[in-house]
Order: C-alpha cells, then sequence, then structure tokens
C-alpha cells in the first residue's frame, strides 16, 4: 500500500477535470483517508458497490457518525426549521423499508410515464423563445428550469411560484457543499424558513381538500396502518427539491457538455434518436451528477488493509466507481451504446434513486427537444464554465452555438 496519491479536491482543475485525481487514487490509495475533509475516500467500484449493498455496517443515518464532519452535519440538522425529521434519504432499516414503501406509491412507473406529455410540452415552451441561430445558454434557458416545473407541478405548486421554488431549490441545494461559509449557510437556513411556511400551509390545505397531486397521495397513504406525518411529508417534500432538481439539471448539463466535446457521438444520436434511452445511461456514467455519497459506520471494518473506525464517514465516489477499468472497458471513452454498463449514477442497494424513472424521461425528453430545435449544435468559445460541489458535478454556463 502507499500513501503517495494525494486528493485535493478544492483546487481549480479538480473542478474542470475531478478523474485525473480520482484515477490516481483508485490506483494507489483505494482506501484513501482524507484529513481535509476527515473522511475515508473510497474509489474503486467493487468497494463503493459492496458499501452501498451493505448497509448494516455503512449507515445512511447521521446519528451513527463521529468526529468533525459528522457534528457538522448533526448540527446542520438540528438548526433546519424542519427540525430533525428523517427523510428515506437518511434513514436505515427497518424505519426506512416502511418510508420507501409509501414514497414508492407516489412515484410508480405510471405515474412518470403519464407525465411525458406534460414534459415535452414545458421543454418546448422553454425552447420557443430561443433564437432560430446564434448562442443560447443551455443551463438557464432549459437544464434549470425543466426540473423544478416538473417536481413543482408533481408537488401540485401554482405556476405562479415557480420562481421562488427555484430559488429555493437552488440555496436548499448547497446544503450539499460540505465546505459552506457561515453567508451561505445563513442563506440555506432562511430558504429552508421559506419553503417550510410555505409548504406547510399547502400540506395543511392538502389535508382538508384532498386533489390529484402528489401531497395529496403522501396524505393520504397507509402502508400497513403507518402514515407519515406532516413534517415528515414536509421534509420529503423538501427532499425532492434537493434530490430531483439540480441533479437532472446537471445530468442536461454534462451530457450536452460530453456531446459537444464529442460531435461524432452528437452526429450518431441524431442518426438515431431511438439510442436515447441507452445513451442517456451512458451519459450518466460518463460524467455523474452526483458524484460521491456519504454512509457512517456501525462497526469498525477492515478495507484494504486499513481499518475503518466505527462512527467513520465514508464516501463512495460514485464519479470514480463509474471510471474504474476493472468494471469498465475503455472506462474514458464515451461509447453511446456501451452495453453492459452497470454505472453508480443512482446509487445501488435499498436507497436506489427513487426519482430515476423521472430523472431518465426528462433527459430523454431534453435531449429529443434540442436535438429537433436545431440541425447543428456546438459549443461557442469558452461557452463551458463549470460548477457544482465535492458531491455534486454540473456545468455552471454551457453556451450553444445553434443553427
Ligand atoms: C439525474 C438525476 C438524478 C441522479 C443522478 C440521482 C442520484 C441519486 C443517488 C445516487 C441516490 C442514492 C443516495 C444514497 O444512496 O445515499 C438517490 C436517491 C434518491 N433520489 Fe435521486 N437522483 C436523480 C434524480 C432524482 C429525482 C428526479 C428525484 C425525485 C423527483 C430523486 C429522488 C431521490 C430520492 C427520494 C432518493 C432517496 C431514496 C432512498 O433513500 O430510498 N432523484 N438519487
Amino acid at each position: 500500500m502507499t500513501t503517495a496519491a494525494v486528493f485535493n479536491p478544492f483546487v481549480p482543475s479538480y473542478r474542470k477535470n475531478p478523474y485525473l485525481q480520482l484515477g490516481r487514487l483508485r490506483e494507489a490509495d483505494p482506501v484513501h483517508f482524507s484529513a481535509a475533509l476527515q473522511a475515508w475516500i473510497l474509489t474503486r467500484y467493487e468497494d463503493c458497490l459492496a458499501v452501498m449493498r451493505d448497509h448494516a455496517t455503512f449507515s445512511s443515518d447521521a446519528h451513527n457518525a463521529r468526529g468533525q464532519l459528522a457534528e457538522a452535519l448533526q448540527q446542520q440538522r438540528r438548526e433546519s426549521p424542519v427540525g430533525d425529521v428523517a427523510t428515506v434519504l437518511g434513514v436505515d432499516p427497518p424505519r426506512h423499508t416502511e418510508m420507501r414503501a409509501i414514497v414508492n406509491r407516489a412515484f410508480t412507473p405510471r405515474r412518470v410515464q403519464a407525465l411525458r406529455p406534460r414534459i415535452e410540452e414545458i421543454a418546448r415552451e422553454l425552447l420557443a423563445t430561443a433564437p432560430v441561430t446564434g448562442d443560447f445558454e443551455l443551463m438557464t434557458g432549459l437544464a434549470q428550469p425543466l426540473p423544478v416545473i416538473v417536481i413543482a407541478e408533481l408537488l401540485g405548486v401554482p405556476a405562479a411560484d415557480r420562481g421562488r421554488f427555484k430559488h429555493w431549490s437552488n440555496a436548499i441545494a448547497a446544503t450539499t457543499n460540505l465546505l459552506q461559509t457561515e453567508e451561505m449557510q445563513a442563506t440555506t437556513r432562511q430558504a429552508v424558513q421559506e419553503v417550510v411556511d410555505y409548504l406547510g400551509a399547502f400540506i395543511r390545505d392538502r389535508q382538508r381538500e384532498p386533489r390529484e397531486d402528489l401531497i395529496s397521495v403522501l396524505v393520504a397513504a397507509d402502508e400497513g396502518g403507518r402514515r407519515l406525518s406532516p413534517e415528515e411529508i414536509l421534509a420529503f417534500a423538501i427532499l425532492l427539491l434537493v434530490a430531483g432538481n439540480e441533479t437532472t439539471t446537471n445530468l442536461i448539463g454534462n451530457g450536452m457538455a460530453a456531446l459537444l466535446e464529442h460531435p461524432e457521438a452528437l452526429a450518431r444520436l441524431r442518426e438515431e434518436p431511438d439510442l436515447l434511452p441507452v445513451a442517456v445511461e451512458e451519459l450518466l456514467r460518463y460524467d455523474s451528477p452526483v458524484q460521491g455519497l456519504a454512509r457512517f459506520t456501525t462497526q469498525a471494518v477492515e478495507m484494504h488493509g486499513r481499518t475503518i473506525a466505527q462512527g467513520d464517514v465514508v464516501l463512495c465516489m460514485i464519479g470514480s466507481a463509474n471510471h474504474d477499468p476493472a468494471a469498465f472497458v475503455d472506462p474514458d471513452a464515451l461509447v453511446l451504446d456501451r452495453d453492459p454498463n452497470r454505472h453508480l449514477s443512482f446509487g445501488q442497494g435499498i436507497h436506489f434513486c427513487l426519482g430515476a424513472p423521472l430523472a431518465r424521461l426528462e433527459a430523454d425528453i431534453a435531449f429529443r427537444a434540442l436535438l429537433d430545435r436545431w440541425r447543428s449544435l456546438s459549443l461557442a468559445e469558452g461557452g463551458l464554465e463549470r460548477g457544482g460541489t465535492l458531491l455534486l458535478r454540473g456545468p455552471e454556463r454551457l453556451l450553444l452555438r445553434a443553427s
């Protein structure tokens, strides 16, 4: 074992391309302890998969964590206006099994597929004002508004409140940045307070008068006598904003950036649009919107000769796992029809992404809409600015040259 590999995600080059550093770590130090993050960084596919599948040892509940990062996470939860309320994402079985069964009802494949015509309409509307030829900023023009409008409509939020929704979801998504400044934390707290007030009133309204929307489904859902409390519904609705918006935005952004860097792939997709569903899987693998997820050990565990103590934080670096040559042939190549393609971009095991069918549908519709709208698409000079955080990756700005 060597500890020669360094991991420094704070340098600008990491934001531009994290895969170089992650690749070195995967080779030389696959179970790396980052003193700066106070966390173990796992970079191999098999290790990440094993961790995600072993929820008994690798808990999703931050209450099981110790140390600096864990304290910060726990404090964040205590101070949240939602209170220390559990969501599916942050609990283990048996609680997880129960909660997941309830929220699964709201996200049935049928319910998601039924959204197709409406999502197509939203995408068309968003692109209607785009120039026929010239520059189009993909992130603000399509990738950001599309998922927010879809979630807002799913929840049943009126169109007039969409703008506020986007602001809230951006601020709340920033909580995934483990390196927030005081000022960022204050903005987040304020946004969470606003969304809590708004959705709290909304849930009370649906309790009195149920409608067709998802909140009404959740209010009524009963699983073996167990229901979600209004606080749990509220926390879940906020989770959807966090988990569903920026991730899907980044899938559209990263995916388009990858296609623009590979014009031959873009041309192929134009020729063979039926390839889109498999191509979306490859775009998810190639540049994953979620780059890592956290677990907390419930007991000491040995991995590759390192001892991870009980209560330690483990970060499974999905982006790195997806580029592991032990799991993928020619992992750094974009192969639109890659088969098999067992990427970890939606996680794995009991916490596998609840919104995966919706995210896939939205991406399919977005790419189709872009290809239909313009005959030719390329990247404007200097048109790609990378954004994101350690755990979420996506463009800040992506300027398309369209004709
Ligand atoms: C490209 C888009 C998306 C990506 C890459 C993504 C990725 C992920 C990942 C990696 C997890 C596992 C987290 C863990 O194991 O700790 C997850 C869970 C989850 N995702 Fe997504 N997600 C996306 C879109 C969505 C959407 C659109 C929604 C809902 C509208 C959503 C809702 C959720 C929820 C509720 C969970 C928690 C499930 C559980 O803990 O049982 N996601 N997602």
